[in-house]
């Protein structure tokens, strides 16, 4: 099913949660039967591996809008008892039903996942990212399922000025895309009080990792600057560089939706910031990968700010952790290195396969 000279860059095993995390999760998690809605894409694709590496069952249902499906191949391939893939939409409840059939708990990632996309468009996005949402959460409750943990965004947030930003925080989407995160947020909150079923939604802030997309027009900063500085070229800001992030490693994320599925306390519909705690603007993110790529000869080149973007964004940590014991695995600095170190092998993989 896949080309054995791809498995190098598309193995389990990117990812390695620290050792005291997997000794407290596996008894929880092995032998439990989950369903992972868009989980061939880039976390749920690291969050695939981490369950089935603690002895999970998974199902995976993905419309393959945003990915190629390698990944979520091979393992089908290498588990084929435990790893199931549906290859359908979130909106076709014929394939949602035989994805969420007998799991104890749903993990709903799958959602059309970008700013400028949405922006692009925005019916899709809102009719995926919501309507879609609601479908998963019916799907959940006809089958009886026992937890829905719900990728939602930071988006959701907004311009507000204050920083770090609370749960507390009253939402201001300025996008498409923040405003359907955060109707998938309030399906959880009210399926979660009219039916009874638990529901957490985790607002990631920018996660980032291997596997990452780089090559697509709607892909994240740090996939885009990495490619640009490997291929020795200089990446582009929109902007005057100044804006801020929480970038948060995707391991961190993949941590949260574990620590979140394992929670003996009750969850009903809280909203909870997943992130790095911490932010970097632009201009210093840049400088960081520059000097990974061993490219500082190539400073950013500035262009007009984008839609939908909002200025400033950083986590409190504070109920993460009080909820959910969460607080980051790997830094900034140590993800940003393990990320490269992976665009670089691919680079040099395609490199050799080209020469051959
Ligand atoms: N990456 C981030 O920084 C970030 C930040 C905040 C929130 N999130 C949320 O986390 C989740 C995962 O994000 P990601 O970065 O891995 O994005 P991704 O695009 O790699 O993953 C989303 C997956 O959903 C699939 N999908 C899209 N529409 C679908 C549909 N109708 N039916 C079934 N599958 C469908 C895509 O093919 C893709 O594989 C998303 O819900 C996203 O909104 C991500």
């Amino acid at each position: 099913m896949t080309n054995p000279r791809d498995r190098r860059y598309h193995t389990p095993g990117v990812l390695k949660l620290p050792n005291d995390s997997v000794a407290r999760l596996r008894p929880k998690l092995q032998g439990r039967a989950v369903c992972v809605t868009g989980g061939a894409g880039f976390i749920g694709g690291h969050l695939v591996d981490a369950l089935l590496s603690l002895g999970c069952r998974i199902r995976v249902i993905d419309d393959l809008s945003n990915a190629d499906g390698r990944h979520i191949a091979e393992l089908v391939d290498m588990e084929p008892e435990r790893v199931q893939f549906v290859h359908g939409s979130i909106l076709d409840d014929r394939a949602l039903d035989d994805a969420v059939r007998g799991a104890h708990t749903v993990f709903h990632l799958a959602a059309v996942s970008s700013v400028p996309r949405s922006i692009a468009e925005p019916e899709r996005s809102y009719a995926v990212n919501a309507l879609g949402t609601l479908r998963v959460a019916e799907a959940a409750r006809r089958a009886g399922v026992g937890r829905i943990v719900y990728s939602a965004s930071s988006s959701a947030y907004g311009e507000g000025e204050r920083l770090p930003k609370v749960e507390s925080d009253v939402p201001a989407p300025v996008s498409p895309y923040a405003a359907s995160k955060l109707a998938g947020e309030h399906v959880m909150l009210a399926w979660a009080k009219s039916y009874d079923l638990s529901t957490v939604s985790l607002r990631y802030f920018n996660i980032f990792g291997p596997r990452q997309p780089a090559d697509s027009p709607y892909a994240a900063v740090i996939a885009v600057f990495a490619r640009a500085l490997l291929s020795g070229r200089a990446p582009v800001i929109f902007g005057d560089g100044l804006q801020s992030r929480d970038f948060t490693f995707v391991a961190n994320a993949v941590l949260a939706n574990l620590l979140a599925a394992t929670a003996d306390r009750p969850l009903r519909g809280e909203a909870v910031n997943i992130g790095s705690g911490s932010r970097l603007d632009l201009l210093q993110l840049a400088r960081l990968i520059a000097e990974r790529c061993g490219a500082t000869h190539l400073p950013p080149r500035m262009e007009p700010p984008r839609a939908g973007d909002v200025r400033h964004s950083q986590a409190d940590l504070t109920l993460a952790r009080e909820l959910l014991g969460y607080s980051p695995v790997v830094s900034l600095e140590d993800g940003l290195s393990r990320t490269i170190d992976w665009y670089r092998g691919v680079r040099d993989h395609c490199a050799n396969d080209a020469g051959t």
